[in-house]
């Protein structure tokens, strides 16, 4: 399995990295994408990735960190890309109009110049949408002639299943947290039952969003399992197929094997 969305450089995991990573190996977690979203994480990301097999790193600017997004940056991240080579992903970026914390305007711009280098470099892009559907979209209609080619995740998946429906239709995937297990979460289980078989992935978001069975506890990536496992039942398959089946999409999507 693969946990394509952590984030193991937080203060969380600072005491037991170590056996984090050692009880994700013995769940059967083989790689994991250790997503940066702010100036710190980023560069953690991408230090983690040069010291540990496993992990994989992104450069990333979460929207209420929109502000820091400029030119300079965007060059900085330019060297750090053609240095590493398990820089795998741009993102997280997008749009958070929840509390809207920082000015919509400011956002999108900081998303459109993560879009532009990301398109410089062909490397996929992990969305984060909040409360901004259609906006986000968009955008990447905008940036994009053919989303069909270009590898884009929706990761966290909150939105309805109508709006994951015009997602699909564009070749864009969506990717799934502990929040399918929890009880109210009826309608996210109902976009896993639907989502195309070759356009899902798992992952935890961890330290936050914990599954159900480990719910107010600090997350990490083993627990990625429980998501698969919510996944198989809602889809009334295997378990086994939907961990071969989400691999491979990661895989191909992050194209790791050529890392
Ligand atoms: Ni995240």
């Amino acid at each position: 399995m693969i946990d394509t969305h952590a984030h193991l450089m937080f203060p969380e995991f600072k005491d037991d990295i170590v056996n984090v990573l050692k009880r994700a190996k013995d769940a059967g977690i083989s790689k994991i994408i250790n997503v940066g979203c702010d100036l710190k994480s980023c560069k953690s990301s991408v230090e983690m990735g040069a010291k540990y097999p496993e992990l994989f790193g992104t450069l990333g600017m979460h929207p209420y960190e929109a502000q820091f997004v400029n030119d300079s940056l965007m060059n900085e991240w330019r060297k750090l890309i053609l240095e590493n080579k398990k820089i795998v992903a741009i993102g997280e970026c997008g749009l958070d109009y929840f509390k809207a914390k920082v000015e919509k305007e400011i956002q999108k711009k900081a998303f459109i110049l993560q879009i532009k280098l990301a398109k410089e470099f062909d490397l996929p892009i992990i969305v984060h949408n909040r409360d901004a559907d259609i906006d986000c979209l968009e955008i990447l209609d905008e940036e994009f002639a053919d989303l069909k080619k270009v590898p884009v995740v929706f990761h966290c998946y909150g939105s309805d299943l109508e709006f994951a429906r015009r997602l699909w239709d564009r070749g864009i995937y969506t990717s799934f947290t502990g929040i399918i297990t929890y009880p109210n979460a009826r309608e996210l289980r109902e976009v896993a039952r639907e989502v195309p078989m070759d356009l899902f992935m798992v992952e935890t978001d961890c330290p936050y969003l914990a599954p159900q069975s480990y719910r107010g506890k600090r997350n990490e990536s083993s627990y990625v399992l429980e998501v698969v496992r919510e996944i198989a039942r809602v889809k009334g398959i295997s378990f086994k197929e939907v961990e071969k089946i989400s691999t491979l999409n990661a895989e191909k999507f992050f194209e790791l094997n050529q890392r």
